[in-house]
């Protein structure tokens, strides 16, 4: 039996069930196909959510053990119960993955639970677990995401070489961690066993931490993260690997020079790659780059197939769950009619080490590279009262600037509660705000956001002061 659809939704995880919600409350009969048992994708099963849940749980241990005191607080046993943190975290997926659901079902939309298969543009076949179903669809969106990608030379084992979703169910604080990559997964994961009491060697192949990160922001992680413990081997290749049962021997290159080190777990987290190899995409024309791997899409996000669309991970841009949604409600407005608008440079980035790094737009090297003249503004949070109170002065806000007209171009945090205050900036962008508008906007005090505040003030008077006539 075939039942129809105004719009089929492939993917369950945030560019999905968001996209199937707003579909519903325009008035779309709409089903979400996810082959898992739970809503919410990677970012709410083994990313995101969980990934958080356990930078709380370990921060909270190393504030217990390192800097209560500071505070006048004095606990005799502070002690680890791992089992208990991540019993914490999986009730925080349960709770969270169920809330989709509801929120899925309370919109009216169909969950089917199964595999998907596009048989044409309006055809989509599911294979559910009593039987093919076959599903018409007046639109298809494609949300299937990506996956972790793997080295050759390391395949991922799930024991002793583990990805970012082995990484958040160790049973046991591994003695030396290494962690290929220095990205976004590789530190906070890193940061969550080293505040265990993990060793931690950090592998990168690239000269910085972060790569695509501004640099001073990037140099000022690197040295703040090497002060708590981690270590870094930069410029360092994985040639090689032992695998044992208890333990690996990476072979290095160096720099150059060979190296070697033996650790009990390894994780690799050097990025992901979409998963535009699924079902039925490439067989019913759908365009794919071959070099990124990513769907090619319009600016409405619709393929190269007439009415279907894609939305996350499998279309370009950065691979962030808050993107995936953003792009998820622009494609089913799209659909109805509505312009997207949506913009690359707009889409925040966060990394939840201690201390928090956000930022959005360009960095210095970016515009450097294009050519745009620019003026920043620096300002350290040992200069902020807030961050004296509560004991966290390391850290900087950046703020960027056109040199000519003031408008913001970038702004770089790394610093208590950057997460939250990365918001305002995102809005100051996308109203085209300056520097000076920025810098005169009131923020209470004492607040940490002040520091982005007082950096648009550097920012503003350096732009004045290079205006200024030289006498
Ligand atoms: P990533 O692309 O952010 O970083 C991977 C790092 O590995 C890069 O620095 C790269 O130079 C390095 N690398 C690649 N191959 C290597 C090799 N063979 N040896 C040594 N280093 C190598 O990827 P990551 O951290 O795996 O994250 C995947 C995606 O998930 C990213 O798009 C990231 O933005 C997203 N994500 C976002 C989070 C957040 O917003 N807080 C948290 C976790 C993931």
């Amino acid at each position: 039996m075939t039942q129809r659809y105004d719009l089929v939704v492939i993917g369950g995880g945030p560019a999905g069930y968001t996209a199937a919600v707003r579909a519903s409350r325009l008035g779309m009969k709409t089903a979400c196909i996810e082959r898992s048992s739970r809503l919410g994708g990677v970012c709410l099963n083994v990313g995101c959510i969980p990934s958080k849940a356990l930078l709380d749980s370990s921060e909270i241990y190393e504030l217990a053990r390192l800097r209560m005191k500071t505070h006048g607080v004095l606990a005799k046993e502070i002690q680890l119960d791992l089992a208990e943190a991540m019993k914490r975290k999986e009730a925080v997926v349960a709770e969270l993955t169920g809330q989709v659901r509801r929120l899925l079902e309370s919109n009216r939309v169909d969950i089917v639970q199964g595999d998907a298969r596009l048989i044409s543009a309006n055809h989509v076949e599911v294979s559910t677990e009593s039987g093919a179903v076959s599903l018409e669809a007046g639109f298809v969106l494609l949300a299937i995401g990506s996956r972790p990608i793997e080295l050759s030379q390391l395949p991922i084992d799930g024991k002793t070489v583990v990805d970012s979703t082995g990484a958040l169910s160790f049973d046991a604080v591994p003695k030396h961690l290494a962690v290929i990559g220095a990205g976004a997964i590789g530190l906070e994961l890193g940061s969550v066993w080293r505040r265990y009491g993990a060793e931690v060697t950090v592998i990168e192949m690239l000269p910085q931490v972060v790569p695509n990160l501004d640099g001073q922001i990037s140099r000022t992680l690197k040295r703040i993260l090497s002060k708590q413990g981690m270590q870094f081997l930069l410029k360092t290749k994985v040639l090689s690997a032992d695998v044992r049962p208890e333990e690996v021997t990476l072979h290095l290159d160096e720099e150059g020079r060979p190296g070697s080190l033996t650790v009990d777990k390894v994780l690799v987290a050097v990025g992901r790659i979409p998963n535009t190899d699924g079902p039925g995409l490439s067989e019913i024309g759908v365009q794919i780059d071959p070099k990124t791997r990513r769907i090619v899409a319009d600016s409405r996000l619709q393929t190269s197939v007439k009415g279907v669309f894609a939305a996350g991970d499998l279309v370009p841009g950065p691979m962030l769950a808050h993107k995936a949604m953003a792009e998820g409600i622009a494609a089913v407005e799209a659909m109805t009619g509505i312009e997207p608008d949506l913009s690359d440079d707009l889409i925040p980035s966060v990394i939840y080490t201690d201390p928090e790094v956000a930022s959005v737009g360009h960095s210095e090297e970016w515009l450097k590279n294009q050519g745009i003249a620019y003026i920043s503004g620096v300002f350290p949070y040992g200069g902020n009262g807030r961050a004296w109170c509560a004991g966290e002065t390391d850290g900087l806000a950046k703020v960027i600037a056109h040199a000519k007209t003031d408008r913001l171009l970038g702004i770089h945090l790394i610093g208590p509660r950057a997460s939250d205050i990365i918001a305002e900036c995102v809005m100051a962008m996308r109203m085209g705000a300056s520097a000076e508008e920025l810098a005169s906007t009131v923020h209470a005090h004492p607040t940490f956001s002040e520091a982005l505040m007082e950096a648009a003030g550097i920012a503003g008077a350096t732009r004045k002061a290079k205006a200024q006539p030289k006498s």
